[in-house]
């Protein structure tokens, strides 16, 4: 089990990560998702003890990151971000030298590298040299050197990045099947690759968690309600927005761009209320021009961006009703 509580890391007084507390259970595969810079790879080398916090403290499997370093490393796998390995070295060579840092025992150290190359499907790479290896390949290398010695966790920073799609596919099953026996962290900033692999995820967005939950209730939760697009001619932004947001429903109004004498528009309801008849008898009465009122199925991709947005200041242009 992981507990992370109240993480931060300053650099020159900035915060990267900003008390981030979540706890990842026994068995789960939890992803980390967040934008380039949201402090990913910060969070895991703290966790994986390659950075002292500036505040707050963490446990992996019981130990604490700031007394008990060793022992929180005998109980992980680290898969770094951009998997770093040594070029000069044959794969089974690698795995050997790495399973000395890790103080594997001579006698078992042969048997604990089968299984990797084994697991990993790595065998038939096993005596060629790592420079010649494709990508899909050498992470499957770096996933099995941080298997070694079993630990009971594995954090996975951005491990399908780079991939091609058939790669990326094959490295996906590699950890949805190392996830029935492993607890396991990973990181990425793409929405579908989180889905596709996590039973839950946590959103982090400039070094702090906003969201956290299956991908399925964020879905439901960000996009449960309708979102519909309208383009009108109107008198100015502010008094369609206006009477838009006083539309029973109505969560928000987004601005979105003007394009001719046309102003386009986001309007967002709860889940409920379809509001596209309110919004078409609103702009029959006040006799503005309607060019378009279509329905909007929000993607993953919408949803996260509306999240990351919202976790900061809330657009200009955007009204919030507050009841
Ligand atoms: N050694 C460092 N010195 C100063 N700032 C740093 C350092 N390492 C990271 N940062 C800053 O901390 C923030 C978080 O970086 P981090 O690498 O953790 O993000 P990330 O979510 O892993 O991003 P990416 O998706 O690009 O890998 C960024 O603003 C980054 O510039
Ligand atoms: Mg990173």
């Amino acid at each position: 089990m992981i507990k992370a509580e109240n993480l931060t890391k300053k650099y020159s007084g900035l915060k990267a990560v900003d008390s981030v507390s979540f706890e990842v259970e026994d068995g789960e595969i939890v992803g980390l998702l967040g934008p380039n810079g949201a402090g990913k790879t910060t969070i895991m080398r703290m966790l994986t003890c390659f950075l002292p916090p500036s505040e707050g403290s963490a446990t992996l499997c019981g130990y604490s990151i700031l007394k008990d370093s060793r022992r929180v490393r005998q109980n992980i796998g680290y898969l770094p971000e951009n998997n770093p390995l040594y070029e000069d070295m044959r794969v089974k060579e690698y795995l050997n030298h790495r399973a000395g840092l890790k103080s594997i025992g001579f006698r078992e150290k042969r048997r604990a590298i089968h299984k990797v190359l084994e697991k990993c499907w790595i065998e038939d790479v096993q005596n060629k040299m790592i420079s010649s290896l494709s990508k899909g390949y050498r992470q499957r290398v770096g996933l099995g050197a941080a298997l070694l010695g079993a630990p009971k966790i594995l954090i996975l920073d951005e491990p399908t990045v780079g991939l091609d799609p058939k790669q990326i596919l094959e490295t996906r099953k590699l950890i949805k099947e190392l996830g029935k026996e492993h607890t396991i962290l990973l990181s990425t900033h793409i929405l579908h690759e989180a889905e596709a692999l996590s039973d839950r995820v946590l959103i982090l967005s400039d070094g702090k968690i906003i969201a956290s939950d299956t991908t399925a209730k964020l879905r439901e939760q960000m996009a449960g309600g309708k979102t519909i697009y309208v383009e009108v001619k109107g008198p100015d932004i502010e008094t369609v927005k206006n009477r838009f947001l006083s539309l029973e429903g109505v969560t928000h109004v987004t601005f979105e761009t003007r394009m001719d004498d046309y102003l386009a528009f986001l309007v967002q309801s709860s889940s409920e209320t379809d509001p596209r008849a309110l919004v078409y008898q609103t702009i029959k009465e006040n006799n503005w021009q309607l060019r378009e009122l279509t329905l909007r199925k929000m993607s993953l991709e919408d949803i996260f961006i509306q999240m990351t947005n919202q976790s900061t200041v809330p657009r200009k242009e955007e009204a919030v009703k507050t009841s």
